[in-house]
């Protein structure tokens, strides 16, 4: 089928500058793992905390499908984090120099798990594709002409208790961005050779003057623009658009069909940088803002902050329906971070009846208190007791105890330091251990 212009112009991006750059060979050095792509988030956020994904050769597979998938960091994440486990992830892309690297990645690793599509997501209602459980679609839907056919192409093969993770950039922090764009586009309006267009904008941004917004806030955008690949991504691309608050409320559910759930992501992705209590004292302004719908608060947020380039989030039909809730006792609490625990047990005596505030890194402050209660579920909480079993061992005011728990676990969720599961959650390995297993699997066969 003829493909509008402007994919074949994405796909001619991609073809030369596939993204993200990446060497197969780095394989041997590191499993890049991705925030929102942590399972244990996945499950709690999309899935109620009840997910179970099967071991290999049992049961029905859990079916992911990573769609504009690039250079596979995605695909082989959680083909690599699910690889003893029953699951079937499908890569699609429309750029077959991608395809080529993230083919080799996976050859490196020895993964055997995984479908490959070389197609359009557009193209999606006419594969014949059996549903999925989870789609993740990042940096892709603002490529194309019409997002919402690329958004409703993954409606179409979505579960309807499945989720999806989606990136799309964000309006206000891509201001400097997008005037850049704009003046390469002038200055390459007769330039059909790419890596031209890459010198060119080379050249005008050696000589931005200190006032340019561009140059302003260059620190954010230095990384990216290391590569030619990066770049081009950032600078020159043909098709590119961002979304603010209310417009992605608008795309994602209006036009959509479908519910954001939470933002994800680290610093300013997070969640806790999309509400303005973040940013304003306590008092009467902050309190009328808040008593604003969450969308509205969301978009104030947004404002405010004024840095925000991407909006990173899980959608699924139902919601903030999908979230784990600790009103379901079969569901077995967890730290997120050991040590945590470990802090609150050794200080116990210390700040006995006191409340401590403990900085958490780029995202605010955790208020705890350290009472009796408090210290005697955190020592039951051990990543394998349901709530009701430890608030049978406890054995004594039941009522009392759930309520501090409910406390405790919403102040650490807040920041994802504890999280619920069930317990038939895979027990999954570590970064450190993931490539360790990768490592001495590929000495014993070469
Ligand atoms: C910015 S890259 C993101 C890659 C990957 N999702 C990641 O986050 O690392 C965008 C990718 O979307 C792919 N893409 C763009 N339009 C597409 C379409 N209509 N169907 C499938 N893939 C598409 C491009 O080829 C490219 O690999």
């Amino acid at each position: 089928m003829k493909q509008p212009y402007s994919l074949e112009e994405v796909q001619k991006q991609y073809e030369n500058y596939p993204y993200p750059p990446r060497d197969p060979n780095d394989e041997y050095k590191r499993l890049v793992m991705l925030y929102a792509n942590d399972l244990h988030l996945i499950n709690h956020y999309c899935f109620k905390g009840e997910l179970s994904i099967p071991k290999k050769g049992e049961g029905e597979p859990f079916r992911i499908l990573v769609a504009g998938a690039g250079t596979g960091d995605s695909v082989i994440e959680f083909a690599e984090v699910l690889r003893d486990y029953n699951v079937e992830v499908t890569y699609l892309d429309i750029s077959s120099a991608s395809i080529e690297i993230a083919k080799k990645r996976a050859e490196i690793r020895g993964l055997d798990n995984i479908v490959w599509l070389h197609e359009s997501l557009l193209e999606i209602p006419n594969l014949n594709l059996s549903k999925f459980d989870y789609i993740n679609c990042v940096g892709v839907l603002h490529h194309l002409a019409n997002p919402l056919e690329g958004l409703l192409a993954l409606k179409s093969i979505l579960k309807k208790d499945g989720a999806m993770h989606i990136m799309v950039y964000a309006q206000y922090g891509r201001v400097p961005v997008y005037m850049m764009q704009e003046l390469a586009k002038r200055i390459n309006s007769n330039e059909a050779n790419l890596q031209k267009r890459v010198e060119n904008t080379k050249a005008i941004l050696k000589n931005l003057p200190d006032r340019n917004w561009f140059k302003i806030s260059y620190k954010r955008w230095q990384e990216e623009i290391k590569t030619d690949i990066g770049l081009y991504d950032l600078l020159l691309h043909s098709q590119d658009r961002a979304y603010t608050i209310p417009q992605l409320y608008d795309f994602i559910e209006k036009e959509g069909g479908l519910k954001i759930i939470e933002f994800i992501g680290n610093y300013n992705r997070n969640k806790i940088a999309y509400n303005p209590a973040s940013y304003l004292p306590k008092g009467e302004l902050l309190e009328k803002i808040l008593a604003k719908p969450k969308e509205e608060q969301q978009a104030i947020a947004e404002l405010i902050a004024g840095d925000m380039v991407k909006h990173s989030f899980y959608l699924s039909y139902e919601g903030e329906g999908s979230i784990a809730s600790p009103e379901n006792l079969e569901l077995v609490p967890y730290f997120r971070n050991l040590e945590l625990k470990s802090f609150i047990i050794n200080n116990y005596k210390k700040f006995k009846n006191s409340r401590v505030k403990l900085e958490i890194k780029g995202r605010g402050y955790l208020e705890l208190e350290f009472t009796n209660e408090i210290v005697a579920l955190v020592e039951k909480i051990d990543g394998k007791k349901s709530i009701k079993e430890i608030l049978n061992e406890i054995g004594k005011d039941s009522k009392k105890y759930f309520k501090s728990f409910k406390k405790l676990y919403y102040r650490l969720f807040q920041f994802e330091l504890m999280l619920l599961k069930s317990k038939k959650f895979p027990l999954l390995l570590s970064q450190k251990q993931l490539q360790k297993q990768f490592l001495e699997k590929y000495s014993n066969r070469g």
